[in-house]
């Protein structure tokens, strides 16, 4: 693995942010631009980034193996989708979407699809636990989902187009009222 010249520039820039020997704080931000390079995070670009900020691999592997949002084997090459499951999507229908998943995409969560499109894991509370249940595809969120509306966004995914983000139903978090007055 190396990063391609445009992501090494980049790299490199992010190095001169931090004060000379605390380079290796950059660890998340260069996993994550590996991670965006290759599609999932390989034992070559894990070592590639820890060699960058020189630091023991094994440090790099605590870091990448700590966070949901780095990936250790193969994603789908067109979405690996993160069902929250955690306790309020779990009560607004978590398991529902989880089904779906197992259903359209793989029996078990780590496990391409078929097709080699799709991937998914279930994972711990997003934060969007108003608009459960959810889920993440790369930088969106999905929210308010249904298991029919969560069937319609996979398929539409693989036909390569985007639905529209955030809340699925149409709700949208309302201003505190009287929070001024
Ligand atoms: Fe699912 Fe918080 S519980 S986003």
């Amino acid at each position: 693995f190396a990063f391609t010249p445009e992501n090494r520039k980049w790299a490199e820039a992010q190095l001169t942010k931090y004060p000379e020997g605390r380079q290796a704080s950059a660890i998340i931000p260069l996993l994550w631009r590996a991670q965006e390079q290759e599609g999932w995070l390989t034992r070559p670009a894990i070592e590639y980034v820890a060699d960058m900020l020189g630091m023991p691999y094994i440090r790099a592997l605590e870091v990448a193996t700590f966070y949901f949002m780095f990936q250790l084997v193969p994603t789908g090459s067109v979405a690996h989708v993160q069902i929250c499951g955690t306790t309020s999507c779990l009560i607004c229908g978590a398991e529902d979407l989880i089904a779906i998943c197992k259903d359209k995409i793989a029996p078990t969560p780590h496990t391409l699809s078929a097709d080699g499109k799709f991937s998914w894991e279930e994972v711990e509370c997003l934060g969007a636990c108003s608009n459960a249940p959810m889920m993440q595809v790369g930088k969106d969120y999905y929210e308010d989902l249904t298991a029919d509306r969560l069937a319609e966004i996979l398929d539409a995914l693989a036909k390569g187009d985007v639905p529209v983000p955030g809340p699925q139903n149409g709700r949208f978090a309302s201003e505190p009222k009287g929070a001024l007055s």
